[in-house]
Parts: C-alpha cells; structure tokens; sequence
C-alpha cells in the first residue's frame, strides 16, 4: 500500500458511456485504515446503480463489518460523477495560447536527448510535443522511443498519423499512476498538465514521473505559475468560471495553477536536483480567446466572464497583472515558465 492517496480506475462499460475514467481515491485518513486492515484476500467493491428516472445509488461492498468499521472511524465512502470536459472539450484554449515562437523547440532542446532515447510525452494531449520531438529527432538524424501517454483516449486519437506511426508506444493512463515499470525511460515531458489535477494530487505525479525515469534521467515541465497566492487564487477562480461556462466540469473542479515557489518544493521533496529555469515568459490569458473554443461562441457567456473577471480581480491586484480591458477582452498577465530537473545517477 503506498503512502499517499491511492487511485484505482474503476471500469465503464465503453459502449454504454463513451470512455469516462472513473477513479475512485482514498483520503489519507482512509488510507491510513485500510493499511491496517487490509491483507491479499481483502477486497471493497464500489458499485453504481444508475436508473432511467436519474435516480442512483452507490454501494460499497466488502467484509461484513466493513460498514460498521467506518461509521466507528467517522469514515464516509463518496463518489462524485461530474462531466468529463476533455472528452467533450477538442481544443483547449490555454494548451494553444501559451505557445510563443521558439517555446516547443526549447522544451525539447531542455531534454537534451542521446541518440536511441526512451521519452515519454505525458499528458500529451494531441501530441504537440510528440510532433516536435519527431522533427527533432529527423532534423538530427536520430532515433528516439517515443512514449505517448494521457488520460483521455479522445485527446490520444487527435494526434495526426504520423505521429501515431513513429509513437512507439500510445497509452490511455493516468498520470498520478503511471502503467509504466520503475526507471522506463530516459526523459519525460509535461506539457500543460500539472496544473490539470487537483493541488493534493500533484506531488503524487512528480513522484510517479521520478519513478518512472531512469537514474541520470531528465524531466522537462512547462507550466503556468502565478506569482503570488493572491494572483493564484484569482486566476484559478477565473478559470473555473469560464470551465464551468463551458461546461468542463472536471476541469472546473481539477485545476490548479501552481506557484513557482510550490512546483519547486514539489520537484525538491520527489528527490530531483539540478533544477534550473530554461524560460521565463509571461502568457496573456485572455477572456476574448475563450469565446471560441471554450464558450462555443455564445457571446452572453463572455459577458458573464469578464464581469466575474472584474469583479474578481482588485484594482490592487491590477496592477502586478498587467490588467487590460477593453470592453469585450480582458488580458491579465501570468507567468509561462519552463524547468529541467535531473534525476540524480
Ligand atoms: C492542457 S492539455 C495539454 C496537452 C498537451 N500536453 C499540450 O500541451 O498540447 C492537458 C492534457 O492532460 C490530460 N489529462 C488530464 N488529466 C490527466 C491525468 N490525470 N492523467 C493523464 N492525463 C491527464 C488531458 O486529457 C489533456 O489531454
């Protein structure tokens, strides 16, 4: 049993629902009983029963005196179902905006890769940095593995073919629990992910990308990291409103944007060294550029995110954010930054 939450994908009969993964999580406090008592025979079974009139019941079933063991601990088991925004959501706004002239190419050159190496793409979403990888590698005349890898199937099929050719290996998985052997491969990207899955989750990706590669091996994260709690707290906010807008309401619930300070004691506490910053930039957010993809162009929602989005951020806070409106965009300033860390030999 692992230290931390501990995540199990539940299976959904693809056929009837599409693909949804459905993780069912342990707290800490439950983590921490089930330790106790659990031995290779125990097993709990969570089971949905969803009915035509909307109506549902969840049951968990285990030892016969599994109930009782958690009402006398003060445990409750609870499942949430909510909307599954990448697989309704084909672009994602934020993935296209924060990439400016020369940023994929320096992420990739950050990976510093040897001929004949092993990279896992994770969370790659349609494979942007897969694609940048393979004309890298045919620019320099050299081979590499390559691993693509992301929780949603939908976000996997999007990758163009060639991509799909050269990928050695295209996985549907969760970043939190990597389906991949201890010490894999060679260097890892993320992309615009961390931020994906919630704040008490993220040390457990970190972790899982440390164990993944192999001693000597070099990670390369690019991420929105707002500057202060108060500017992280009023972006996050932001976001939300306009996933809940859109709909996307397991991005409304998952996210959250790191600081730079947090990703670096997320980096530290997985054993990582040498972390050094390869760019630094600022990503414009702007209201404007969600009305496309995020808002289906309903021009009334947009309306409704900017006067969040004023009401949100203080005159104070304007300031350090480089605040613009002009009526039907609103821009505020965030930090774009790309690290390395190695992991050590
Ligand atoms: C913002 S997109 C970034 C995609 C890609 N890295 C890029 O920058 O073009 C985030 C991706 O993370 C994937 N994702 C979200 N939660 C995940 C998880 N827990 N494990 C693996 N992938 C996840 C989504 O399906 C989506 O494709």
């Amino acid at each position: 049993m692992r230290q931390n939450r501990r995540f199990v994908a539940l299976n959904l009969d693809e056929d009837i629902v599409g693909h949804p993964t459905l993780l069912f999580s342990l707290s800490e406090e439950a983590q921490a009983f089930v330790s106790e008592i659990v031995d290779d025979t125990f097993s709990i079974r969570l089971s949905l029963d969803m009915e035509p009139d909307g109506r549902h019941r969840a049951s968990l079933h285990g030892p016969p005196d599994l109930a009782e063991l958690f009402a006398s601990l003060n445990l409750q088991a609870r499942c949430d179902i909510v909307a599954d925004g990448y697989n309704v959501r084909v672009l994602d706004a934020l993935d296209m905006d924060t990439v400016s002239a020369g940023t994929t190419e320096k992420i990739v050159e950050g990976l510093e890769l040897q001929n004949g190496a092993k990279v896992l793409d994770l969370m790659c979403g349609a494979g942007e940095i897969s694609q940048a990888l393979r004309r890298f590698a045919a620019q320099n005349a050299m081979e590499i593995e390559l691993s693509m890898c992301d929780a949603h199937r939908s976000q996997l099929e999007r990758a163009d073919s060639e991509t799909h050719e050269c990928a050695a290996d295209i996985t549907v998985g969760d970043a939190r629990a990597l389906p991949y052997t201890k010490e894999s491969f060679d260097a890892v990207v993320l992309k615009m992910g961390l931020h994906e899955v919630p704040q008490a989750d993220q040390s457990l990706v970190v972790q899982e990308i440390y164990r993944v590669l192999k001693p000597g091996g070099r990670f390369v994260i690019w991420e929105l990291l707002p500057g202060t709690g108060e500017i992280q707290d009023a972006f996050t906010d932001i976001v939300h409103k306009s996933n809940m807008l859109a709909r996307c309401e397991s991005q409304a619930f998952d996210r959250y944007f790191p600081r730079g300070d947090q990703l670096l004691w997320l980096l530290k506490s997985a054993g990582f060294k040498n972390i050094e910053p390869l760019l630094q930039t600022e990503f414009s957010y702007s209201t404007l550029a969600r009305l496309k993809d995020e808002l289906a162009g309903d021009h009334s929602k947009l309306a409704i995110l900017n006067n969040f989005t004023r009401e949100r951020v203080s005159q104070k806070l304007r300031d350090e954010v480089h605040w613009q409106d002009s009526g039907d965009n609103i821009t505020i300033g965030v930090p774009n930054c790309i690290f390395r860390a190695d992991k050590p030999m």
